[in-house]
């Protein structure tokens, strides 16, 4: 693989400013966020009032933790445009995730928060080790999803040439890399497996691909997936991290030249690890959920959102921003089986370092009896498809799961191609436990 590492020259000088100068600038924003979102945003001016806290009584960052805390609920019952902090007139753009249950929850961006996205994308992007000049298939979903036109700004903004491909159509993504040659893709890591599928059913080499680097988000994916698809490629593999209540992909990246967990673009984002049941802060360093307030957003200010995402906070390496571990669960996603706590990744980890097996999987939860039980849909590698070495790969990965995470499961072994591919996030989890 290449040597990606930015100059430090072409970095945004804030990347590499002293923690103190980070922290002068993010109060002085966060008093200006927290001010702005009082005084516009009923919703905000209501619970600030009930929890008994001002604007004013922020004097130093750790004050924030005073402040009451956003949900994902808030954005649905003060849908669609209720939290937006400027008259809808001055919404230059909207986005939309479909959430599983109800009514989406809707974001929207003023013009300088549409400039702030792509700078921030661009940003990512450098860190990625992509450069201006470079070209960039971008196979993340246009539309509602913040995923394509997010990363599309982004690139543009970079000074690269995106290609616009969107989701799907994986023969056509490989043709359009082969013919086109970029340097860089984006897409969900578990639509990058689908294209390597695609390379291998067309006899290709993806070894001999264009491709440099691929920055992957917007699911959860291990470093065991990120080894295969680096080994399959012959390219970067590189973590974006984002959601579309703060403002999409680019909230934070891994720089290429250590890929120690992405990097939070601080400037823009208070980041706070708290414990999901108590809400209290926790200290750098201790796993929780993580918490955003938005320092710059002017449509959709956000204060102490509660991501559902557990991660812990890391200090600076690459860039003096704080990190946070690769993200391996959503604290949604957590399954609880027999008083053990598992999450997906855990299974991916596992399927990943058991010879023969393909890396798609899909795991189901039904009910046994009184007692749930987890059954994993798993795929024989093309060259391992006979029944004996499929039903060694189950025994091997029953094994690893009972082993190393601690519960029991039924493995289903079946041929490539037998577990639903996805066209963007992966679904991992189907839950059967209502259905008799
Ligand atoms: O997925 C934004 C995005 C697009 C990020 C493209 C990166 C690339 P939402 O649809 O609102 O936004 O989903 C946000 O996805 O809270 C995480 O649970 C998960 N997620 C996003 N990036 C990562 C990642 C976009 N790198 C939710 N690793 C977040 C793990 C991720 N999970």
């Amino acid at each position: 693989m290449k040597d990606l590492t930015p100059n430090k020259a072409d970095l945004d000088p804030i990347e590499i400013a002293s923690i103190d100068e980070i922290r002068a600038l993010q109060l002085e924003r966060l008093k200006w966020s927290l001010r702005h979102a009082y005084d516009n945003v009923p919703m905000y001016k209501q619970r600030f009032d009930e929890a008994g806290v001002h604007p004013d009584d922020l004097q130093q960052l750790s004050d924030l933790a005073k402040f009451p805390f956003t949900y994902k609920n808030d954005l649905r019952d003060n849908y669609p445009f209720g939290l937006f902090a400027v008259p809808r007139e001055q919404i230059m753009r909207l986005h939309a995730s479909s959430g599983t249950t109800g009514k989406p929850t809707v974001v929207g961006y003023t013009a300088n928060d549409i400039s702030n996205w792509a700078d921030l994308v661009a940003r990512s992007l450098r860190a990625a080790g992509l450069r201006k000049g470079d070209m960039v298939h971008n196979a993340y979903g246009y539309g509602l999803f913040t995923g394509g036109l997010g990363a599309h700004y982004g690139i543009e903004r970079l000074g690269a040439t995106v290609v616009p491909m969107s989701g799907g159509q994986t023969e056509k993504q490989v043709g359009l890399i082969t013919d086109f040659q970029p340097d860089g893709i984006m897409v969900t890591p578990s639509y990058m497996l689908n294209i390597l599928e695609q390379y291998h059913k067309v006899g290709m080499d993806p070894r001999e691909s264009s491709l440099k680097v691929g920055v992957f988000g917007a699911e959860p994916w291990t470093d065991a997936m990120r080894r295969e698809v680096e080994e399959a490629f012959d390219m970067h593999a590189v973590d974006i991290y984002g959601l579309s209540e703060i403002m999409g992909p680019g909230v934070a990246n891994e720089c290429v030249e250590t890929k120690d967990g992405p990097v939070i673009w601080e400037d823009h984002f208070l980041p706070e690890i708290i414990d999901p049941v108590t809400g209290e802060v926790m200290p750098d360093g201790e796993m929780g959920e993580l918490v955003f307030t938005t320092l710059t957003k002017e449509g959709l200010p956000m204060v102490r959102y509660r991501t559902r995402d557990l991660t812990r906070l890391l200090p600076g390496t690459a860039r003096t921003m704080r990190r946070m571990e690769k993200i391996t669960g959503r604290s949604d996603d957590m399954i609880i089986l027999r008083g053990v706590n598992v999450f997906p990744s855990q299974v991916e980890e596992q399927l990943m370092a058991t010879g023969g097996l393909a890396p798609h999987y899909q795991i189901e939860l039904y009910k046994s009896g009184r007692m749930d039980a987890m059954r994993v849909y798993v795929e024989a590698n093309p060259d391992a498809t006979d029944e004996l070495s499929k039903t060694a790969a189950a025994r091997m990965l029953t094994k690893r799961i009972k082993d190393m995470v601690g519960v029991s499961t039924e493995i289903i072994v079946g041929d490539p191609g037998s577990v639903e591919r996805s066209q963007g996030k992966a679904k991992r989890v189907v839950d059967n436990r209502g259905k008799s």
